[in-house]
């Protein structure tokens, strides 16, 4: 295969150079690594021949793969000898100054046809091209740890970036077998961006006291298929990482309420539980494994009331016919009797609102989330409201456990969890296409490659119906008065007239 590339400079062998150096070596092209610690890139090639032939022991290559990919990768001693490489990628400490300092020196050294790359993950590809005489030429190529296994990178035209060299790096990309990903120059780009939606309105949830991390990491696993709750994921990827990659967005959006950090994580970064490697995070680790205390037990209810359902409850005819399935005596009257059980299923809306609202005894009212179709989840959820009676909780707990089905129970919240936080997820990807920083479809790849969600985020809107997504924005829009909730206009256009979030104007 011809390569748009023969020779490839990387600089800076930390943990991203090394993975650089491994795609671009195994895909035959010469990687040269170079870092102002000879020692960094001495070990970044030795750790690169121990695991190629790791991999031969595995079987997984043959030994002239190993013995060639290892003669694609040679050390540097000075930047002077990376003059002949035809592109220099650079995944050096993530500081502005010192990045244009390197980028000066570098175009002293290599030809003006050589493209100059940058793996930062948060700063503007702008600001880092502004100093130099060939900002053409400069363009972002962010990848993702660990390299070789996340298998998608960005390509990030600055304002100055001349369009083939972006459609080089993207072709070359592919070469290198990942996906590549077109985005625009702004705070985050995609991935990073797009994934301020999950962790923060996880913590805004604990933050005001409505269920606890374990409670909320179970729920979003088993209603919305997420491999990993959000605080096992914070816990993974370290509070060192994520909290000043939330921030930064936060800042360099000009405080837009959407990514608004939170005050929990701040304070348990200050208080050194950054995670998993340090044996506590938000959960404790023994032996490596979380310590999560058990759930709940379902209560013993010896004679359950009969239950109501309001008429507006969301997925009304579902949730009937699965209260008869759990065999439930259900009350068909216009209100409920003195002693049913009321069951409202809001979207958006907190159960204390629609109680009031439909003129419900607020003591007898419990709501269910029915954003999901009950049969693809394996949990249930319940709230209460601050007037719940105990025995009424009791009881709507023990009917919704009746067939074996896990159940939370929560405090009253706008939105449940999940709605709360696959709404806001949806919503920053809608406007994360509103502000065109790129295609639908590279979105949904991005997504789903770089932060291993279940689905992509448009496709999550369409899974949960974009116009119940756009229900439960608005209506916690209400209840929390925050325009942190207010509905990008990308999503309220297709919410507004029921059409896929997939889809592409003409
Ligand atoms: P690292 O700390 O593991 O490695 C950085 C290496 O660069 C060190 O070996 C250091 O000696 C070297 N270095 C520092 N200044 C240098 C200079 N002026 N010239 C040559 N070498 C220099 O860092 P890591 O994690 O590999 O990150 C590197 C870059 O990649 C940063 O810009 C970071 O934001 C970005 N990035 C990191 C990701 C991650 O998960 N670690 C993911 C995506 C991007």
């Amino acid at each position: 295969m011809t390569h748009l590339f023969q020779s490839v400079a990387i600089v800076g062998a930390g943990a991203m150079g090394q993975g650089i150096a491994q795609i671009v070596a195994q895909s035959d092209c010469h990687a040269v690594l170079y870092d102002v610690q000879r020692a960094a890139a001495d070990t970044a090639r030795n750790n690169l021949l121990a695991l190629w032939q790791g991999q031969v022991k595995k079987g997984r290559i043959s030994a002239q793969d190993a013995e060639r990919f290892a003669t694609r990768v040679s050390v540097a001693g000075d930047l002077a000898q990376l003059q002949p490489c035809e592109l220099v990628v650079e995944a050096i400490v993530e500081r502005l100054d010192v990045k244009v300092s390197l980028f000066k020196q570098l175009e002293g050294i290599v030809p003006t046809s050589t493209v100059l790359a940058s793996n930062t993950s948060s700063l503007s590809i702008a600001a880092i091209g502004a100093g130099l005489a060939h900002p053409e030429r400069f363009i972002g190529f962010h990848f993702f740890n660990p390299v070789a296994l996340m298998k998608v990178v960005e390509v990030i035209a600055g304002l100055r970036t001349a369009p083939e060299v972006a459609t080089r790096l993207f072709n070359f990309a592919q070469q290198l077998g990942h996906t590549a990903v077109m985005a625009k120059d702004s705070p985050g780009f995609i991935v990073n961006h797009a994934g301020r939606g999950y962790g923060t309105e996880a913590l805004r949830v604990v933050s005001e006291g409505i269920a606890d991390f374990a409670t909320v990491d179970r729920i979003l696993r088993d209603q919305a298929g997420f491999k990993m709750g959000p605080f096992e994921l914070m816990d993974l990827t370290g509070l060192d990482v994520s909290q000043p990659v939330m921030e930064s967005i936060y800042q360099q959006f000009y405080d837009e309420p959407r990514y608004r950090p939170s005050a929990i994580a701040a304070q348990r970064l200050a208080a050194g539980l950054t995670g998993r490697k340090v044996g506590e995070g938000f959960y404790r680790y023994l032996d490596g494994k979380a310590q999560v205390a058990d759930e709940p037990p379902v209560p013993v209810v010896e004679t359950l009331p009969p239950v109501w359902v309001s008429p507006r409850a969301a997925r009304r005819v579902e949730l009937l016919l699965l209260l008869k399935n759990l065999g439930a005596q259900i009350e068909t009257g216009q209100s409920p009797s003195p002693h049913a059980l009321t069951l409202v299923a809001p979207l958006g809306f907190d159960v204390t609102t629609v109680a009031v609202v439909e003129r419900l005894d607020p003591a007898r009212t419990v709501g269910i989330d029915m954003l999901i179709d009950d049969a693809t989840t394996k949990r249930r959820v319940l709230a209460t409201n601050p007037a719940t009676r105990s025995d009424m909780r009791d009881a709507a707990h023990a009917l919704f456990a009746r067939d074996g089905k896990a159940v939370s129970v929560i405090r009253d919240s706008g939105g449940f969890v999940t709605q709360r936080v696959v709404a806001h997820i949806v919503n920053i990807a809608s406007d994360i296409c509103q502000q065109g920083i790129c295609s639908p479809g590279d979105l949904e790849k991005a997504v789903t490659l770089g932060l291993g969600y279940p689905q992509g985020p448009l496709a999550m809107g369409n899974l949960y119906g974009p116009t119940n997504v756009l229900e439960v924005l608005f209506n916690m829009q209400t209840v929390y008065g925050d325009t942190r909730y207010r509905p990008s206009p990308w999503l309220r256009r297709r919410g507004a007239i029921g059409l896929s979030l997939l889809h592409e104007e003409a």
